[in-house]
């Protein structure tokens, strides 16, 4: 990431110290500000009624699709997203981190997907 575009940096007021390179800072730049894929395809979860959850939105946890705190240290500037479920019921949540209806699969992990598709076609190709 560029330097001057780390969102984490400006936030902290490091803009001033990013100019003179400092191998202490590099660790902020390599933060995600974009969620990453935990998996390609939903994962099927039982929710019991009133019980509390938080989706991993940033897609680091290791207790997909449910948030372990790790964004706290890879991606600061992503939070979980937390729901209640107002009844018991099996739900498909998504595992790709881009739905539109968040926490639940909307079906995007098909263009997900497709763009890994076209990525490996033209790597045989080069
Ligand atoms: S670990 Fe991903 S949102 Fe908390």
């Amino acid at each position: 990431m560029n330097a001057s575009i780390c969102l984490v940096a400006v936030r902290r007021g490091w803009t001033q110290r990013l100019r003179r390179p400092s191998p202490s800072l590099v660790p902020c730049c390599l933060q995600s500000t974009q969620p990453v894929a935990a998996a390609r395809l939903p994962y099927r979860v039982k929710l019991s009624a009133g019980k509390r959850y938080a989706w991993c939105a940033c897609g680091h946890s290791k207790k997909q699709p449910f948030c372990d705190g790790t964004h706290v240290s890879k991606a600061p500037t992503i939070q979980p997203l937390r729901f209640t479920a107002d009844k018991d019921k099996a739900v498909m949540l998504c595992a790709c981190k881009q739905t539109k209806g968040a926490p639940y699969c909307d079906g995007s992990h098909l263009k997900v997907i497709f763009q890994d598709l076209v990525k490996s076609i033209k790597g045989v190709f080069k």
